[in-house]
């Protein structure tokens, strides 16, 4: 049948979601499936009933894709689509509810404050140290998020996440390793490190140059690794994800892991990660998006 990928969006993260958008279309059409593009924010999702697409492979990225929004309107189409659905989808777009969740669970992710108008900043800072992590709620892909490293520059990083959203967070700074690891339906892939210059992973570093180093198999011990894959599979559960997805997290010098936050619907660039890590895992990026399709439902 019929499978629509919807790329595009109207979310701050568009421009990464026409990237994955367009590989994931190319892949599948030369894996011989039937697949068309289909950009949310130009044509009303609704017509996809109409025009008798069976499935849906979803490559948004942000609110309005990633968030459980468009995740609903498919449900009520019976449209399958690729992913975790409403519930998950909406809870891991907010990244103050996600810890929340994962600190109930006793899973370890960075200590928080949500930042507002009436903030008092020294608290902030006295309580969580420097640096501090500013970022939108909602937001992916570093929009919005500044790495705050004096105490004078708390309030102008509130004020530019507060351009994306209406919900703004603050993350004491862990130092360590940086890693992600993605997982499809109830299998981990190979974590991958990323090595960033000056460890500074922002847009640009995500997307654009080549002076970020990733590494996969990403050298840790397979005892260790494999640890790190069961907290991330347990953190995916809790929050009720499906199909498949990627944790980012961080790992101390000594051994311990921070969760950061759960993608549900991770990118599929050229430069992404799951694509990386999936062949190492021996599956090529047309198989990987084969699999996903296989799997989507409602
Ligand atoms: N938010 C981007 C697309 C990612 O996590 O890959
Ligand atoms: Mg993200």
């Amino acid at each position: 049948g019929k499978v629509a990928v919807l790329f595009g969006g109207s979310s701050a993260e568009r421009e990464v979601s026409l990237m994955s958008g367009s590989a994931v279309l190319a892949a599948l059409q030369a894996a011989g499936v039937d697949a068309h593009a289909f950009d949310p924010a130009e044509r009303d999702l609704h017509i996809l009933k109409e025009e008798g697409f069976d499935r849906a492979f979803i490559a948004l990225h942000g609110r309005g894709g990633e968030d459980g929004t468009v995740q609903g309107a498919l449900e009520l189409m019976g449209i399958p689509y690729t992913g975790s659905g409403v519930m998950a989808s909406a809870l891991s777009m907010d990244k103050w509810r996600t810890k929340m969740v994962w600190l109930a669970c006793g899973l370890p992710t960075p200590r928080y404050a949500i930042l507002e108008a009436d903030t008092d900043w020294e608290a902030v800072v006295a309580d969580l140290g420097l640096p501090i992590f500013v970022k939108p709620v909602h937001e992916g892909s570093s929009m919005g998020a500044t790495k705050v490293t004096e105490a004078g520059q708390l309030r102008a990083a509130w004020e530019l996440a507060a351009c994306y959203d209406s919900l703004v967070i603050a993350e004491e700074f862990i130092s360590g390793q940086e890693l992600t690891a993605p997982f499809l339906e109830d299998r981990a892939l190979p974590l991958v490190r990323i090595v960033a210059p000056d460890g500074n992973y922002d847009y640009q570093h995500k997307y654009f140059t080549d002076d970020t180093r990733y590494d996969c198999p990403c050298g840790l011990p397979e005892a260790e690794e494999a640890a790190l894959q069961a907290l991330v599979m347990k953190s995916a559960r809790v929050l009720g994800c499906r199909g498949w997805g990627r944790a980012d997290l961080i790992l101390t010098d000594d051994g311990r892991p921070y969760l950061l936050e759960m993608n549900t619907s991770p990118g599929m660039t050229g430069h992404s990660l799951v694509p990386m890590s999936a062949r190492v895992a021996g599956l090529s990026f047309e198989a990987l998006c084969l699999t996903l399709l296989e799997g989507a439902r409602l």
